[in-house]
């Protein structure tokens, strides 16, 4: 295995970097109808398509997907690297929470449904029948779309998790709620007011109170379906920021129908379709030079 990517000098990706083609198939670097981005963020050196070289956090093999007699994913094999970004990014219905969810048996509540192929955490089946699926989803974090807060105080909602593990010692649970907060770029605006309502919360802060509860529980991966999709420019870069800074800790997951999202945010991205993992690779290399037609013509915006 090589040795972990060079980290090279801060710079950005900008618009002009995200490959058009127009009707006619000329490949230029302007992209028509997306903001430009502005944020000045280290990026990794390209890595070769397809091939992870830092540790693999979590291997899918083989995975079909049913929903009843309906095959929503095929055959998708993918490595997960620790402690990095990846994206997922697909038009709607192509299996990305589907898949997601696979990752942490979220799917396993939902009646009727089933798979084949294999998710290994750290090489270990998280669909062994000896696998503890409240550890597993411990381990395995997930933060949702639309934020999620108990109507309980600010301190509650974080302090829930742990408390359910059987924490019960308060200076311990302050030392939790403050770890996580931080971590979660909400502490120094809500220190003051933690046992006010987690419900008076704006938006953007309700959606990281839910990723530091989520920390709250000391996961080593965390998933994310669409975190951002619902809040404003302003929210979405903080919390944008906040993934950046907790792959450092985490490996995290994200699935986001914002491709300059996913270029901000991600080191690897992934691109299904009609339930196929078409392409994964280094994001960089994924939005400038895909190997894949159906990439390209995704991310020039021809269809999805
Ligand atoms: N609970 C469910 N029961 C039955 N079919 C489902 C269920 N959830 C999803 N599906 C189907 O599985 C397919 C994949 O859906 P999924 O939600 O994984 O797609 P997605 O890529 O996340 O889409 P979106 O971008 O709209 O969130 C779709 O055809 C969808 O209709
Ligand atoms: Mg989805």
């Amino acid at each position: 295995m090589n040795s972990m990517p060079t980290v090279l000098p801060t710079y950005a990706i900008d618009q002009s970097e995200v490959l058009h083609v127009d009707a006619a198939g000329t490949r230029s670097a302007a992209t028509k109808g997306q903001t430009p981005i502005t944020t000045v963020r280290p990026m990794v050196t390209k890595q070769p398509t397809g091939e992870v070289t830092q540790p693999v956090k979590i291997r899918a093999k083989n995975v079909d997907f049913f929903y009843g007699d309906n095959q929503v994913l095929h055959n998708v094999s993918l490595d997960i690297p620790e402690k990095s970004v990846t994206a997922f990014i697909g038009p709607s219905g192509c299996g990305k929470s589907t898949f997601l969810r696979m990752l942490n048996r979220m799917n396993d509540i939902i009646d009727g449904t089933r798979h084949t192929g294999d998710v290994l955490l750290e090489g270990s089946d998280v669909y062994a029948p000896s696998v503890d699926v409240v550890l597993l989803r411990k381990r395995v974090g997930m933060v949702f779309q639309k934020s999620t807060p108990f109507p309980k105080s600010i301190f509650e909602n974080i302090a829930y998790g742990p408390r359910v593990a059987g924490l019960r010692n308060k200076a311990k649970l302050n030392e939790i709620v403050e770890t996580s907060l931080k971590r979660a770029a909400l502490w120094d605006e809500v220190k003051d007011r933690l046992n006010g309502s987690a419900m008076a919360l704006s938006g953007g802060q309700q959606q990281r109170l839910c990723i530091a509860r989520t920390l709250a529980t000391d996961p080593d991966v965390v998933l994310m379906d669409e975190p951002a999709s619902a809040l404003d420019p302003a929210s979405t870069a903080r919390v944008e920021d906040l993934i950046f800074e907790l792959k450092k800790n985490y490996t995290i997951v994200i699935v986001t129908h914002n491709m300059q999202q996913a270029a901000r945010v991600s080191q690897r991205t992934a691109f299904f379709f009609q339930g196929v993992l078409v392409e994964t690779g280094d994001t960089r290399a994924l939005f400038t030079n895909p190997t894949e037609k159906q990439t390209e013509d995704y991310i020039t915006g021809r269809f999805g």
